[in-house]
């Protein structure tokens, strides 16, 4: 540590006086005990320098010509750069202090001249130690609203979440115990297609309730697990999901293309759940005339890499293209093209957590393509 350092850490004050004489004397006081010291002879001097600089403390003089202490100390108080430094006045004995008003302009202390070497030393400790205190309250202060700020936006996310869970599960809930009911009821009198009809609605929504229970799961463990981050070959990656997919591919027969993809920092497995659930959707939103076709790709801009997952489907409206994003936003009923919802909201999330952006764009019935961004590891 250089020597500097250690005497701008214990305080950097400035002294405001017209008389070379009192100057003199308090900046070797104040230099021997380690503080940095700057000096000024007149009150726009001292403005200046303060608002160039801001010190820790300023040592204010009193009578001065053209502008006193009372009017200097007003200045610094009104400035917003200067407005928190602490002022001591220096007052001489035969100077009539007016106390009242040095501490109504904002005034924090005063030393009456001639000086006493220790009075000055304790008194400067003192306002500095408050001041230091002061500057640690509010970094405190700073953080707990920050952390504040944290808090409420998790609350609402959850409330949200909270919300629409209960809305969501409540649905499929509703008709196996209708059903269920029914057939309680009808027990004795029942025909076998009724129970058969009744059965089946019964296995159709509790297997749609544990898809939005398993997709849930999914999506609040993108969140609660810490990101296990390593250098990650995306080729392998998207073989590993192409493998997984395959069934998917032959039954609609897609065609899936792709260049060479990068190696990123990333977390493995939400990666390749970033990956499915995109391919995922680009085979699965196609118009059921066309064969969906896929494609890949990523390139590098800036500190960057740029990912594009393209198809040739059904498109989606631009007014839509930012609130499938959404926790169970969907364009189409569950009929037409099954699904809980939950995918795009767990792609954002996972995309986020890794310090990138995603976003859509679309011609709507010609095709869609998804974007994602991740961090180029350095
Ligand atoms: N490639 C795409 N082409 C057209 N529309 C799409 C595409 N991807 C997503 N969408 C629209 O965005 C909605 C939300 O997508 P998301 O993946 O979150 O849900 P999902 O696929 O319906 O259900 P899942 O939770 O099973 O993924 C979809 O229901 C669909 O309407
Ligand atoms: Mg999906």
């Amino acid at each position: 540590m250089h020597k500097g350092e250690v005497i701008a850490e214990k305080g950097n004050i400035l002294i405001v006086d017209d008389k070379l004489a009192n100057l003199k004397v308090l900046e070797s006081t104040l230099e021997q005990q380690g503080y940095r010291v700057r000096k000024a002879i007149n009150g726009s001097m001292a403005l200046m320098g303060a608002t160039a600089e801001p010190p820790d403390l300023v040592l204010l003089d009193i009578k001065m010509p053209d502008m006193d202490g009372y009017e200097v100390c007003q200045k610094l108080k009104s400035h917003p750069k200067t407005t928190e430094i602490p002022v001591i006045f220096l007052s001489a004995l035969d100077d009539v202090l007016d106390k009242v008003r040095a501490f109504n302009v904002g005034g924090i202390d005063y030393i009456t001249k001639p000086f006493q070497t220790e009075e000055i030393l304790v008194r400067v400790q003192n306002q500095l130690q408050i001041r230091h205190l002061q500057r640690q309250l509010q970094a405190q202060n700073q953080h707990l609203s920050e952390l504040n700020q944290e808090l409420t936006r998790s609350n609402q996310e959850l409330e949200q979440f909270a919300y629409v869970v209960s809305h969501d599960l409540k649905q499929p809930l509703q008709v196996i115990l209708g059903f269920a009911k029914l057939l309680h009821k009808d027990h004795q009198a029942s025909s076998e297609s009724k129970l058969t009809q009744g059965l089946a609605q019964i296995v159709k929504s509790s297997t749609r309730m544990q898809q939005l229970i398993d997709d849930l799961l999914a999506y609040s463990r993108v969140g609660a697990k810490n990101l296990e981050l390593q250098l990650i070959d995306c080729n392998i990656v998207l073989t590993q999901v192409l493998e997984d997919l395959q069934v998917t591919i032959q039954d609609s027969q897609a065609t899936i293309d792709y260049d060479s993809l990068p190696t990123v920092l990333a977390d493995e497995t939400q990666l390749t759940e970033l990956l499915q659930n995109l391919i995922c959707n680009a085979i699965k939103f196609c118009p059921q005339e066309r064969s969906p076709h896929v494609k890949i790709s990523a390139q590098q801009q800036d500190r960057e890499w740029l990912f594009e997952v393209r198809d040739n489907g059904i498109g989606i409206a631009p007014d839509n293209c930012d609130r499938i994003f959404q926790m169970f936003q969907r364009l189409h009923n569950h009929s037409e093209y099954p699904g809980t919802g939950i995918g795009l909201a767990t792609c954002k999330k996972i995309v986020e957590r890794h310090g990138g952006r995603i976003w859509v764009e679309s011609e709507f019935g010609k095709g869609t393509s998804f974007y994602f961004t991740i961090p180029v590891s350095i």
